[in-house]
C-alpha cells in the first residue's frame, strides 16, 4: 500500500467517525460522505459515471455475487462466453451460474504461441443466445492486454452483455468506462496500492434491476443495492487515497515508465539460453507482467531460488487455471511469474536478470 493510503485507513480509523452510514447524527453524515467521495474519486480514475461503482471484499467474493444474480436471469439454451486467458475468478463463477441454470458455458482459446487473444476468437463464439460474455481486460499470468473494444462492440451488436475483469489491467493503463461502454467492470484496489477490497462498477440500470440477493432494509435502487452490510469504511478511505495517488501519478506517465523498466525484463529473459518466455513476445499488446520457465527446473525450484535472492515471483497457474490447461502446463509447475509495478527500478530488473542466468547455466 502506498503511504498516503495507509495515513487515510489509519486516520479514519482513529478520527473517531466510526459510525455506521444512513444516521441522523455528525459521524454517520461523515461514513455518507466517505462513500460518495470514494465514488467519486475512483468514477474519475475509470472514467466512471460513480453511481455505478460498489465496494466489497475482493475481484473473486463481487464476481461470485454478481454471477449468482446473473444466474438467476439465465435459462437453459443461453450461452455465457468467457476465454482461456482468464484468471479462475472470471472462469469459474460463470461456470456454476450456467451450470446451476442449465446455460451452456463456453471458453474461447488465445494463441499459445503469442499468448495473444484474437478478439475473433471471442466474437465466433457470440450467437443469438449469448447473454454474457466474460472477458479479461489483461492476462495475470502471460502479460497479455486484450483488446476489450472489438469485444465489447460484437458483444452489444448480438444483445450480449459484458463483464471485464479489469484486476490486472487498471494497475498499468488507463481505463476509461464511459468509452469502452462494459456492463460491469470489476478491479481489486490493493493492485493498485490501495487496500485488499474490490471495486465494482455496474451500469446502474442493470444494478436497478438485476435480482441480487439483498436484505429487506438495504437499498433497492444505486450501488448501496450490491454492498451487503456495513461497508468497510476504513478501507474505502484507502481506496479514495489510494485513487487520488494514482489520478496524481498519471495513468499515461505510469504505463510509460514501466515500460521503460519492463524492457530489459523482457529482452533479458528472452536473451538467456534455457530460459522459455510464454506469451506476447515483444512490448506491444501486454502488460509489463512476464511468465517463464527454465529448462531443467521446476518453476518451485526456481521460484524458491529467486525468493533466496529476495526476489519475489509466483510460481505456478497463478489461478489462470484454463490459461496453464491450454499451455500444456498444467502437470509440470506452470511457469514463473515476474512483474514491474511503480516501485520496481532498472536495479530490481538486473538482480532478477543476474539470478535467472545462474539457475539457467
Ligand atoms: C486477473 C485477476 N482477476 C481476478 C483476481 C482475483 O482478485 P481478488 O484477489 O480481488 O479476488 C486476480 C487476483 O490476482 C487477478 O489477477
Amino acid at each position: 500500500m502506498v503511504d498516503v493510503a495507509i495515513q487515510a485507513m489509519s486516520e479514519w480509523a482513529s478520527g473517531g467517525d466510526n459510525a455506521n452510514c444512513g444516521g441522523s447524527f455528525a459521524a454517520a453524515d461523515a461514513s455518507d460522505a466517505l462513500l460518495e467521495r470514494t465514488r467519486q474519486t475512483v468514477g474519475q480514475l475509470l472514467g466512471a459515471n460513480p453511481q455505478g461503482l460498489s465496494f466489497g471484499a475482493n475481484m473473486t467474493t463481487m464476481t461470485l455475487a454478481f454471477t449468482r444474480a446473473v444466474g438467476v436471469t439465465l435459462q437453459p439454451g443461453d450461452r455465457v462466453v468467457g476465454t482461456r486467458l482468464d484468471h479462475d475468478a472470471n472462469v469459474s463463477p460463470w461456470r456454476i451460474a450456467c451450470e446451476r441454470s442449465g446455460a451452456e458455458h463456453v471458453l474461447a482459446p488465445f494463441d499459445s504461441e503469442t499468448g495473444a487473444l484474437d478478439p475473433q476468437s471471442v466474437i465466433e463464439l457470440i450467437d443469438e443466445r449469448t447473454k454474457w460474455v466474460a472477458v479479461t481486460g489483461a492476462s495475470n499470468l502471460l502479460g497479455t492486454a486484450t483488446d476489450l473494444a472489438a469485444i465489447i462492440a460484437a458483444a452489444h451488436a448480438a444483445g450480449a452483455r459484458v463483464y471485464v475483469d479489469a484486476v490486472h489491467l487498471a494497475p498499468h493503463r488507463t481505463i476509461d468506462i464511459s468509452a469502452l461502454a462494459p456492463d460491469a467492470l470489476v478491479t481489486s484496489p490493493y493492485k493498485w496500492y490501495g487496500p485488499h477490497a474490490g471495486v465494482l462498477y455496474v451500469d446502474p440500470e442493470l444494478m436497478n434491476s438485476l435480482p441480487i440477493a439483498k436484505v429487506r432494509p438495504a437499498a433497492d435502487t444505486g450501488p448501496r443495492r450490491f454492498e451487503s452490510g456495513t461497508p468497510n469504511l476504513e478501507g474505502i478511505a484507502a481506496i479514495d487515497a489510494a485513487a487520488r495517488f494514482l489520478l496524481e501519478e498519471g495513468m499515461e506517465r505510469i504505463t510509460a515508465d514501466e515500460r521503460e523498466v519492463f524492457a530489459p525484463l523482457l529482452s533479458g529473459l528472452q536473451s538467456i539460453e534455457g530460459v522459455k518466455v510464454w506469451g506476447p513476445p515483444t512490448l506491444d499488446g501486454r502488460v509489463p507482467t512476464v511468465g517463464f520457465t527454465i529448462d531443467g527446473r521446476t518453476t518451485d525450484e526456481v521460484s524458491s531460488a529467486l525468493a533466496a535472492d529476495k526476489i519475489a515471483t509466483w510460481a505456478g497457474h497463478s489461478y489462470a487455471v484454463e490459461a496453464v490447461g491450454q499451455l500444456g502446463l498444467a502437470d509440470n509447475g506452470g511457469v514463473v511469474r515476474a512483474g514491474v509495478v511503480r516501485y520496481i527500478e532498472d536495479d530490481d530488473v538486473q538482480r532478477l536478470l543476474t539470478s535467472v542466468e545462474r539457475l539457467a547455466r
